[in-house]
């Protein structure tokens, strides 16, 4: 695209069906790094259910075109242009060969196919297929593959691609190849390659109907050291999929292959999964227990794809949030059980309470800016822009609430109808949704809501005790927040949301349910607990009333956050404090101190704007004193639960974001806390200690996580003496990265707040003791983005002087998230600076990167997209940056979001 060009925006609505369906793809790969020949040859017929057209218009990017054939004579009526090729007059039905070749070498964008190390791969989601040959590049086109892979043997001993080796062996001029058969239809963007060299840790096992699968985690060799957590990671979810779905793995051989230039998390593609090194290499002492669940997570969530997304698909990237919303779900699911089996309620609250924050300070904001958009969107000019929080985990959300309305039986019914009517077919979302309404016997024609209205629902609680009639009504209300894009845009009506709620009474007890008119029958149908409730919200509002309540209770509303939604209602502190001590739902146990904390938090934010002094709440200080000594509390629980709500959501919180004066009051509470419970966190530190030899339980890690917290507070101390000493000798004696990197970050937390050069040594002893390890290098960089910034030590010095370090490559994107993006995202009260140094920055690397790889670069641009609701200055500051960048980047992907933003 040229800069001037006005981009082309496709639309939802303008879906048409392919004119040609493609029933083969043959392809022969001669892998030369830098000039690699694609002979591709494919059956293609006129599609019956399409509008007949003269021509065939294949997509291709940045191809050299070499020749084409017809039914095996050359055919000249071929038109290469700059989207793709033209084969005029074409029969009814033919055989289509294509030549074509690219360069991998030159190729930094990781999308179509590339190297990385000496070795090839390919990234074809969404529209990377066309960057290798042209071919009708969408997901409604399915069809089966063969691949032969050509390539010198010394340089890349190993050759795979999707499904099952047929035939191997060697040629001349010490070249080699290998022949690979996919025996199920699948669309472009599943095709993969990997070749080069690459070692495998292998297990053989048999699933559930006794066939004997081999799998195998591919990375360079000096890795396989770290290989087998991934493996086990993959079986589990191979054994959770069975169990909880009764979906059996379809292949005999299922391969996982790590790469460490990557744009993303990991690809599904059939049989052949490509992940980014980050989430598959993991041993103690270079990964942390978050490294090791979150690994747990992606290959849990690429596996389930081979179900939800390959063997059904979508069939249009506008259903995007079919296979990604409904994949996310599957993975939270798995990870819980994982953590907490399937039935251990409060082990399972932890997760759901770190999915529900990521989703609040995450899609929350995006429904806040100019990217809002509905679960499944209008439009789009760049699909890759639309891999969006909104898409995968309010996606998730919506999938949930199915489960929530339907149980998981009835959640397992919907699941098994969608796979016995659509296995092998490119379907929508309403397909998914009718196939969970019919096989619960339901009309879920309101629901279709929650995939086409974007921004956050409200729903404004209010309620009224009648002591005398023993009546206890709820009041809900559902909308917008005025001003928001969605309540801007035309309503849809009201949506069907599914609110959990609970009753508790004076003694802190739940009290029994009983809705005004409900039969005991129906009363047992609803129940999920007979003391938590599903009410279902369908209009603008709605009153239930529930009868026999002998004393006035208080609501636990919105129960595991039953619904992607914000819940307004008027506590008062001590009733918070009461639902933290008391709620049997850990949800919104751990729901109602973050609320105490952000009310607190968001006043002192207020008054540090104002330059007014700060005072301490002692409420706060006693709400948290008991949660951190109640031991009936997991330490999980506790973390979650004694973390202060981050400096970005505290921030989106405020009429007019001030990152200053949030950083201030969350370091005043910060240190508040540390002061008036020093002693209480230096017991904790002790009684967490996880003495002999690393395990990545979930156990082991919740002690490791409040352990750490403490240190992490004690370092804000006036005199941090005691987390010096302590942070010190935990660096020393680690035998595991969690503790090691916990106390590397506690050092140089009180490094900042105290002037001290504590941390400076063993920053320098960490880089040389991992200088092989990109990954903990990785980690190195991000401590020091994120690093408290004074007024004595901006930093942004620290991070422009990291730049120019040997080991920064901006090339590779998890080394520029670990630097740029830990700052420009992580670093709000430094990267939000007032002399505007901050966007600056930001502004020449989106730049910078536009060149490089605008996929990553547009992620970077989408950080100043909420620029109107800051401060005026900062506002104005941030706006000059924007239009810099929109003057000259050049990609179809970033030029889409500086673009909005701006508009
Ligand atoms: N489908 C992948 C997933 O969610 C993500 C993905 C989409 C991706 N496009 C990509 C990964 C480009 C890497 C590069 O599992
Ligand atoms: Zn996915």
């Amino acid at each position: 695209m040229s800069d001037t060009a006005t981009p082309t925006v496709i639309r939802r609505e303008d879906y048409a069906p392919p004119a040609f369906l493609i029933d083969t793809v043959d392809l022969e790969f001669d892998l030369v790094p830098e000039r690699t020949v694609v002979k591709s040859t494919l059956r293609v017929r006129r599609n019956p259910d399409a509008t007949p057209a003269p021509h065939l218009e294949l997509m291709g990017e940045q191809l050299e075109f070499i020749g084409a054939q017809i039914d095996g004579q050359a055919y000249e009526n071929v038109r290469a242009h700059e989207h793709g090729l033209t084969v005029e007059n074409v029969p009814d039905a033919f055989t289509l060969t294509l030549t074509g070749a690219s360069n991998p070498e030159a190729n930094t964008t990781l999308s179509g196919l590339y190297v990385s190390s000496s070795n090839f791969f390919t990234q074809c989601e969404a529209e990377g297929f066309r960057r290798i040959t042209w071919f009708l590049d969408r997901p409604d086109v399915m069809s089966t593959y063969t691949v032969t892979l050509r390539a010198d043997k010394t340089a890349c001993p190993v050759l795979l691609s999707n499904g099952n080796l047929i035939e191997e062996g060697d040629l001349p001029d010490g070249r080699h190849y290998a022949k690979w058969e996919d025996p199920f239809r699948k669309p472009s963007y599943l095709f993969a390659l990997v070749a080069g060299q690459l070692v495998a840790l292998e297990e053989r096992i048999k699933t559930g109907s006794g066939k004997e699968k081999l799998l195998q985690v591919w990375v360079e060799p000096h890795d396989l050291d770290k290989t087998r957590h991934a493996m086990d990671s993959l079986i589990h979810s191979i054994r959770w999929d069975e169990r909880r779905f009764g979906l059996e793995l379809d292949l005999d051989r299922f391969m996982i292959v790590a790469v460490s230039d990557f744009n993303m998390g990991a690809m599904e593609n059939k049989g052949l999964n490509i992940f980014n090194t980050k989430y598959v290499l993991a041993n103690p002492e270079t990964a942390t227990d978050v490294d090791f669940a979150n690994i747990e997570a992606v290959v849990g969530h690429e596996y389930f794809h081979n179900w939800t997304g390959n063997r059904v698909t979508c069939r249009d990237w506008f259903q995007l949030s079919l296979k990604e919303g409904l994949t996310v779900f599957r993975d939270q699911e798995f990870s819980a059980a994982m953590s907490g089996g399937d039935e251990n309620e409060a082990a399972r609250a932890t997760k759901r309470i770190e999915d529900v924050r990521v989703l609040r300070q995450m899609q929350f904001a995006e429904d806040a800016g100019p990217m809002a958009h509905p679960v499944r969107p209008e439009s789009y000019v760049e699909i890759n822009n639309f891999y969006t929080m909104t898409v995968y985990e309010k996606g998730a959300e919506v999938v949930r609430m199915y489960q929530t309305l339907f149980g998981r039986d009835g959640f397992r019914k919907g699941m098994d109808l969608y796979f016995q009517r659509h296995d092998g077919q490119a379907v929508t979302c309403d397909d998914f949704r009718r196939a969970l309404a019919d096989a619960n016997g339901r009309d879920l024609a309101q629901f279709e809501r929650w995939y086409s209205q974007a921004g956050t629902p409200r729903v404004t609680v209010t309620t009224q005790y009648d002591a005398a009639a023993q009546r206890y009504s709820v009041t809900l209300a559902q909308g917008y927040a005025n001003g928001s894009p969605a309540a801007r845009e035309t309503q849809k009506g009201p949506l069907l949301i599914p609110f959990a709620i609970g009753l508790i009474g004076p003694d802190g007890a739940d009290l029994p349910l009983k809705l005004e008119g409900e039969h005991e029958d129906q009363q047992r149908a609803n129940t999920t607990a007979s003391t938590t409730r599903v009410l279902e919200l369908t209009e603008a509002q709605q009153t239930f009333t529930f009868v026999e309540v002998a004393q006035k209770p208080l609501p636990s509303l919105l129960r595991n956050f039953s619904a992607p939604v914000i819940v307004e209602y008027d506590y008062g502190n001590d009733e918070l404090a009461f639902l933290l001590a008391h709620d049997s739902d850990p949800f919104n146990r751990w729901e109602a101190g973050q609320r105490l904390a952000t009310r607190e938090l968001l006043a002192l934010a207020a008054r540090a704007g104002a330059r007014q002094p700060l005072e301490m709440n002692d409420a706060l200080v006693q709400a948290f004193s008991r949660v951190l000594n109640d031991a009936s509390l997991s330490p999980s629980f506790r973390e979650l639960a004694l973390m202060l709500p981050s400096e970005t959501y505290l921030a989106e919180q405020m009429a007019e974001s001030d990152p200053a004066a949030v950083h201030a009051a969350r370091q005043f509470v910060r240190k508040g806390l540390a002061t008036a419970l020093k002693t209480e966190w230096l017991a904790a530190y002790d009684a967490n200690l996880t003495p002999g030899a690393y395990e990545p339980t979930p156990e082991a890690a919740g002690h490791r996580g409040l352990k750490n917290l403490a240190l992490a507070y004690l370092s804000e101390l006036a005199d941090p003496a005691d987390a010096v000493r302590l942070a010190s000798a935990q660096y020393a004696a680690a035998n595991n990265m969690t503790d090691r990197a916990a106390a590397l970050s506690a050092l140089m937390n009180a490094a900042a707040g105290t002037g001290g050069d504590y941390a400076k040594q063993a920053l320098a002893d960490f880089y040389s003791r991992f200088e092989k390890e990109p990954l903990v290098i990785d980690k190195w960089f991000s401590l020091q983005a994120t690093q408290r910034g004074t007024a004595q030590r901006p930093m942004i010095e620290t991070v422009r002087t990291l730049m120019r370090h040997p080991a920064f490559n901006l090339k590779n994107p998890n080394r520029a998230r670990s630097l740029i993006f830990s700052f420009c995202a992580a670093n709000p009260a430094q990267f939000h600076a007032a002399d505007g140094s901050g966007y600056a920055f930001w502004a020449e690397q989106v730049i910078a990167l536009d060149a490089i790889n605008p996929q990553v670069a547009a992620r970077l641009a989408r950080n100043l997209e909420l620029w109107r609701r800051f401060t005026p200055a900062l506002r104005d500051a941030m706006r000059a940056a924007l239009e810099q960048v929109a003057a000259q980047a050049k990609s179809r992907d970033v030029r889409e979001i500086v673009e909005k933003a701006l508009a």
